[in-house]
């Protein structure tokens, strides 16, 4: 029997809402302000006061936004206004030369050879939350949300800096950057209505110094690394850092500088983990929910691995696992609005005329749930990705789409996959006591309480060991994969 996860319904058409009513449901979470009517068509015009915003929600359109002239619609200036204090100048947030600079020393560091080179950096962080499920008594309730917040935010920081979380400094930068993204949702609000900021001076206040207290902490330990490497010490390390202090532009030969690796490690720090974590966290909730699916991946698991630990030339393999994923990664996109863009002059956009400046939206959220695009949209149903989608090209785009899409798609599907595997071997989920998580909208999409799960260590006998697929599968396997 399918299975539809929670989502808050959408406003009756009947009962409009003042603005004020909308700005402080938008507060609590902007999912609160959708109505039945946001999910169909395609482009809405919303006038909010001095600006029009257009939302746009159809495959096409999106596609002429985020591909085929993404030249005239570049991202918004609200993010780089409040992000500036954590992220400076980095790639998230620039435009234009700056931005193609950026991407092209970066990408490097995201590329298939790198991915495999970090993959056991990934697997320690991995390994780690094993041992923390263990050391929990057999069928204790766990918040799942924190433990996902916390491996996410290890394997960042052992992946980038070959740092653990254990350590002090690590632990503050985690502390400073949740006090930082619960007060940045409000700065963004005010930013986009012109309100100048200092009208919430305790939000402002607290904003600013958590962005300033993690850039410090970042810059102490990247400093040491570039001095060394400076003075031509290589070091040993074999991080995603290593690649940045390696990187040159291969149009004009220059390396990062020591500000602008700051600005992108506190960059791949923000998108590189608060992301996975609210993906991981609703993955093994929707799982918790269907034990049948939750059985077919343990079986997959099993089969796969066995009792050896996992390798990266495993990761392709797990079919089930990817499906179960992407599925989630559609009912629950973790970034539920890409970043603003804006009309750079006078723009038409469908039968619409957007004057030149219009902020432009477009939400992964209601175009994975458009009543047009999808059937049974509101279903969990991991099989719609067996053997592919059949949906226009940006029917589906949990991480972008174009040339600005997701640099780190690829190593996010791999953590992902190498977490899931590893956790539906040797445990089975429940849902926890109380009423089902709510899901509400902050910098990505989490639950309002948190997600309690009930955590069973399966016997060792209940693992099931089948011999491993040939490399043929295996490569046949990586080929379907988009972001593999
Ligand atoms: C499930 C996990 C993730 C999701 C759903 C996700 C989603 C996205 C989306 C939707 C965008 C495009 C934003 C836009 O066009 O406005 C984006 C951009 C980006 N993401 Fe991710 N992301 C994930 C994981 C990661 C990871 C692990 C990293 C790095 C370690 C990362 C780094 C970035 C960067 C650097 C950009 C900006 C790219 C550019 O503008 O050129 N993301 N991500």
């Amino acid at each position: 029997m399918a299975y539809t996860p929670p989502y808050p319904k959408p406003l009756d058409r009947s009962s409009k809402r003042s603005l004020w009513n909308l700005f402080n449901r938008g507060r609590r979470s902007w999912l609160e302000t959708l109505y039945e009517g946001s999910y169909t068509g395609k482009i809405s015009r919303i006038r909010l006061p001095g600006v029009q915003l257009f939302l746009v929600k159809f495959p096409d359109l999106i596609k002429e936004v985020l591909v085929d002239r993404y030249g005239v619609f570049p991202k918004h200036e609200i993010m780089d206004v409040t992000l500036k204090p954590l992220l400076g100048e980095s790639i998230f947030t620039t435009n234009g030369p700056v931005w193609e600079r950026q991407r092209r020393m970066l990408d490097p560091a995201f590329g298939q050879a790198k991915l495999k080179e970090v993959f056991t950096l990934m697997r320690g962080g991995s390994d780690a939350l094993l041992e923390r499920l263990d050391a929990a008594a057999d069928g204790a309730i766990v918040d799942i949300e924190i433990e996902m917040t916390h491996v996410t935010a290890d394997i960042i920081l052992r992946t980038i800096l070959s740092e653990s979380l254990e350590s002090e400094g690590a632990r503050k930068i985690f502390h400073a950057f949740n006090l930082f993204q619960e007060k940045a949702v409000l700065m963004i609000q005010m930013s986009f209505l012109h309100l100048p900021l200092w009208l919430a001076p305790r939000t402002y206040r607290i904003w600013k110094r958590t962005g300033r207290e993690i850039r410090e902490l970042l810059a102490g330990s990247i400093r040491d690394r570039y001095e060394a490497y400076q003075r031509g010490e290589q070091g040993e390390h074999k991080d995603i850092l290593q690649s940045l202090l390696e990187t040159r532009d291969p149009e004009d030969g220059s390396a990062f500088t020591l500000p602008e690796l700051v600005d992108q490690v506190a960059m791949l720090f923000l998108a590189g983990h608060e992301t996975s974590a609210s993906a991981l966290s609703w993955s093994l909730f929707l799982i918790s929910k269907c034990p049948e699916i939750q059985e077919k991946l343990h079986q997959e698991t099993c089969g796969l691995l066995g009792d050896r630990e996992p390798e990266f030339k495993d990761i392709p393999r797990h079919r089930l696992i990817r499906n179960v994923f992407r599925e989630t990664l559609r009912i629950y996109p973790p970034v539920g609005f890409l970043t603003f863009r804006k009309a750079a002059g006078n723009q038409r956009l469908g039968k619409h005329d957007l004057p030149d400046g219009s902020p432009v939206a477009i939400s992964p959220w209601l175009v994975h749930r458009h009543r047009e695009l999808w059937e049974r949209p509101d279903e969990f149903d991991p099989d719609r990705f067996e053997g592919g989608i059949e949906q226009p090209q940006c029917a589906y785009i949990p991480f972008g789409q174009g040339p600005r899409i997701c640099i780190g798609a690829a190593f996010a599907m791999q953590e992902a996959m190498l977490i899931l595997a590893s956790l539906t071997r040797r445990y089975r989920f429940e849902p926890g006591p109380g009423p089902d998580p709510e899901p509400t909208s902050r910098l990505t999409i989490r639950s309002l309480d948190g997600i309690s799960l009930r955590v069973w260590k399966r016997p060792k006998g209940e693992r099931v060991v089948a011999a491993p697929d040939s490399p043929e599968d295996t490569q046949a396997e990586a080929a379907k994969c988009p972001f593999h």
